[in-house]
């Protein structure tokens, strides 16, 4: 073999190129294996035997010295190619991801500044309407923050809207996996994963708008403690373990500080990591359409198509969290005073993913318990036994359903909510349920704005939510099977009113709407028929431009085996979406 001229050191190591060229090249035929330390890359290789060929660049041999040693760039390959299918609901749980992300970096800002002490200070500050106000260290340190710390409103604000969109993406991701059933088998574990997650999210939500130590959020832990309490037999034991002692106790807001910038933040990446490497093996979920079945993924390339869509909406999230924050007042501590264990302001209400709680402990009977000498409270049942079988039923679900169904099977394909009647009459049931405990949250506004008595609207709301979701429920089931019968063709064409000739009113047959006998039946059946067609048109044709366009790709021709086995065809439009 000759080494061209300009090899690396003119050593010889180096095969002539050609010679070396990457497997499949018409000259790497036939040459014997190239060992490792022979490989060549492309740029060494050059373009022809003896032609002038610079030396690879430091950055080039270094990433080669790595590839070398841990072979990544297999890694890298595969996971440049992965497939994404497109579409807008899969970008919910980027929204979350990515407001994640904006807590933890305005989350690191505040720990500079705020101190979680309950140590009494006089305040002395900025701001003058609470000069000369006992108030604990924290929620002087938060006074400061606000108008004080150069930028330390803004990143609270930032920090705070950043929770609020985080859970609240959280829940809507949530139910757009239920809906599509996106939870059947293989995807429970993943199911279970994100359960966790929205847990610990309401969770630290709650420590962390405990940790000001205002008239509101001091409240707040009041309520806490006791529903902590009137858990049967080991409450007050659990209470006093959690808090430190009766309360308000010293030592709850830094331990609640611990949990909030610590454990729970830590814990919930380290889950983010599950969740993401669990999606990235079993694959994304696709909706249903041309060219996509239970065996492949359809979608856009990682890179660069996915990246750039995906980078440019972490900042494009990240801009309209800092705007809110600039622009939209949150938590206003200054507003409600520092904490007073004895006065509670009215229009105290919580963030937004603890009000259907708050609202079920308005509304909830005055029941207690007493039994074998024990009592169980008035506030275990909307407090513990509530939120207890919320998330338990909701983890149990993916299981629950395959029960009830018998359907085990694997199911990469997404339903649509008409689909599954049962589940989506369900879901919207559960949802107006949380909904009204949640308008009950907020009782004491409503009774104000509204201009009655407070007990009438926990009376409304009492009523309501043992009503609507059932009725919700009911007209939701009565919809998807409405849906999809047209979907099928077999909608019955409803009965139409005509006009007679002589001016009076007569229903249609079904027979004569079908056959188009009249104008209006005609019209009203070939409504119904075309409702259903149009939109399978509508749909294919979505999907149609979906392949058609470039940047489509057919991926996992085998899932089960999760090759990287991506067959891409980046077409021209590829780079532009
Ligand atoms: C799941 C993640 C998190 C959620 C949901 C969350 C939520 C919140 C909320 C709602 C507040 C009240 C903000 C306000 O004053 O209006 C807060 C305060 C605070 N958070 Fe977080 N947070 C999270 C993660 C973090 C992390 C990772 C850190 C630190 C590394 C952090 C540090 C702080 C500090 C120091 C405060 C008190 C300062 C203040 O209230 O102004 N947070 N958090």
């Amino acid at each position: 073999m000759t080494a061209a001229p300009g090899d690396l050191g003119g050593s010889g190591d180096i095969p002539a190129p050609g010679a070396a060229r990457p497997a499949g090249s018409a000259s790497a035929a036939g040459s014997a294996p190239v060992s490792a330390t022979q490989r060549v890359l492309p740029s060494e290789a050059g373009p022809a035997v003896g032609a002038h060929r610079r030396d690879p660049s430091v950055g080039w041999r270094t990433a080669r010295w790595f590839d070398d040693r841990l072979g990544a760039s297999r890694f890298v390959r595969s996971t440049l190619d992965k497939i994404f299918p497109d579409h807008w609901s899969f970008m919910l749980g980027e929204i979350a991801l990515y407001s994640f992300v904006v807590l933890l970096v305005t989350g690191a800002y505040l720990t500079f500044f705020y101190v979680p002490s309950l140590r009494d200070v006089v305040y002395n500050g900025r701001y003058a309407p609470l000069r000369g106000l006992h108030m604990s260290e924290a929620y002087r340190s938060t006074i400061d923050l606000s108008f004080q710390v150069r930028a330390g409103l803004v990143m609270r604000q930032v920090h705070h809207w950043a929770a609020v969109v985080f859970i609240g993406a959280m829940v809507v991701h949530l139910a757009r996996v239920f809906f599509t059933g996106a939870f059947r088998r293989p995807r429970e574990l993943n199911w279970v994963v994100g359960i966790i997650m929205l847990i610990l999210g309401i969770v630290n939500g709650f420590a962390g708008y405990s940790l000001p130590d205002d008239l509101l959020s001091g409240s707040g832990l009041r309520v806490a403690y006791s529903i902590l309490e009137s858990i049967p037999v080991g409450g007050t034991w659990l209470a006093f373990l959690i808090f430190g002692g009766p309360y308000p106790s010293e030592s709850i807001l830094s331990r609640l500080y611990v949990v909030h910038i610590l454990l729970i933040p830590a814990v919930l990446v380290g889950l983010v990591g599950a969740h993401l490497a669990i999606m990235w093996h079993q694959k994304h979920t696709q909706f249903k359409g041309r060219g996509r079945t239970e065996e492949n993924v359809v979608g856009v390339p990682m890179w660069p198509t996915f990246a750039a869509k995906s980078t440019g909406f972490m900042l494009v999230n990240a801009a309209v969290l800092s705007a809110l924050g600039g622009l939209a007042q949150i938590n206003p501590v200054w507003l409600y005073g520092p904490y007073q264990p004895a006065q509670v302001s009215s229009a105290s209400q919580p963030d937004w993913y603890m009000g259907w709680l708050d609202g079920a402990l308005r509304i909830f009977p005055n029941w207690e318990v007493h039994a074998l000498g024990h009592s169980i409270g008035n506030v275990f049942f909307p407090g513990v036994l509530l939120p207890g079988i919320t998330f338990g039923l909701l983890t149990a679900w993916p299981w629950l359903e395959a029960r009830r169904s018998g359907d085990r099977a694997t199911h990469h394909l997404l339903d649509r909510p008409r689909d599954a009647p049962v589940r989506t009459a369900m879901g919207v049931a559960a949802i107006v349920f949380y909904t009204v405990l949640f308008a009950a949250g907020g009782t004491d506004v409503l009774a104000v704005t509204v201009n009655v008595s407070e007990n009438f609207i926990i009376w409304a709301a009492r009523i309501a939510v043992l009503v609507l979701p059932p009725v919700s429920g009911l007209v939701t089931w009565r919809l998807c099977k409405e849906l999809s019968a047209s979907d099928a063709g077999r909608r019955r064409a409803p009965a139409a009113v005509v006009r007679t000739a002589a001016g009076g009113y007569a229903t249609a047959a079904h027979t004569a709407a079908r056959n188009g006998d009249s104008e209006h039946t005609g019209a009203v059946a070939a409504g119904s028929r075309d409702g259903g067609a149009e939109e399978g048109v509508a749909e294919e044709g979505s999907i149609e431009e979906g392949v058609a366009e470039g940047g489509v790709a057919n991926e996992g021709v085998d899932r089960e085996r999760d090759r990287a086995t991506a067959t891409i065809t980046p077409g021209p439009d590829d780079l532009l979406r």
